[in-house]
């Protein structure tokens, strides 16, 4: 009987320390977040006009992904890394931060966050989205982990005007690919109509 007592102690603990030993720690994700808030907002929500986009709520693997792409320098914005203190902070620490940022219900976290709807035409951008983007960000861009590409609705339309830019330009690689043409035919117009329908999908 003895026996059978310390084995079920010693199972205990194996499943209580196995268990936590892959889940990420919510709580010093939360601490660590108070680095991001001075520029992404308290909840992650970003700016209006988007010289700081919204990150509240995105997919943990997208956070993880382009942390380390800013780190590395594949993205670049040194003010993030050394402010944010990213390049001083342990894999696990990113881990959990990223869980943590994942983990806000940013509509219930900010439920007056408004997206306003962009200046192009929605309908012609509707078309364009549906034929070109729609395949990897889903039907209402709300992202496909399995093609690894991140949410657009809900995101301010100049911060995503600019990721555009930078793809074109090659100042970062759309699709994790450096060959990739995605926006090489589009107009400046025909952009801006894309993310005013993007803009519209706001529920
Ligand atoms: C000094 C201001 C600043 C701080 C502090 C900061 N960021 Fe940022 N962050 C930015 C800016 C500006 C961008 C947009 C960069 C661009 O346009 O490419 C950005 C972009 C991002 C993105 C990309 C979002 C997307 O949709 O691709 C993530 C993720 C992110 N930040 C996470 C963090 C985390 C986590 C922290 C805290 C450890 C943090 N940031 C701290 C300024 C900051
Ligand atoms: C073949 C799949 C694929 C297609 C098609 C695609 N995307 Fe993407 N997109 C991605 C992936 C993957 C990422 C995230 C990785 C990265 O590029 O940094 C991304 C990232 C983005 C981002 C940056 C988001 C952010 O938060 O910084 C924007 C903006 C974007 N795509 C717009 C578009 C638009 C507009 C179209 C249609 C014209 C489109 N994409 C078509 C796969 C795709």
């Amino acid at each position: 009987m003895r026996y059978r007592f310390f084995y079920s102690i010693i199972i205990s603990y194996l499943l209580f320390f196995g268990s936590n030993a892959h889940s990420a720690d919510l709580e010093n994700g939360k601490e660590l977040f108070k680095f991001c808030t001075l520029c992404h907002g308290k909840v992650g929500q970003g700016v209006i006009g988007g010289d700081f986009p919204k990150i509240g709520g995105l997919p943990e693997y997208y956070i993880a992904d382009q942390i380390e792409r800013f780190v590395k320098e594949k993205r670049f914005n040194p003010a993030m890394v050394t402010i944010g203190r990213l390049e001083t902070m342990t894999k696990k620490e990113k881990e959990d931060l990223a869980a943590y940022i994942a983990s806000i219900d940013i509509q219930e976290a900010a439920p007056t966050l408004t997206i306003p709807t962009f200046i192009g035409d929605a309908k012609k951008g509707k078309k364009l989205y549906k034929g070109d983007c729609k395949t990897c960000h889903g039907n209402k861009a709300q992202g496909k982990a399995k093609k690894n590409a991140p949410p657009t609705a809900w995101q301010y339309s100049e911060y995503l005007l600019r990721q555009i830019d930078f793809f074109k330009n090659k100042d970062r690689h759309h699709d994790n690919d450096p060959e990739d043409e995605t926006f090489d035919d589009y107009t400046k117009e025909e952009i801006i109509d894309i993310l005013t329908f993007i803009s519209t999908l706001d529920d």
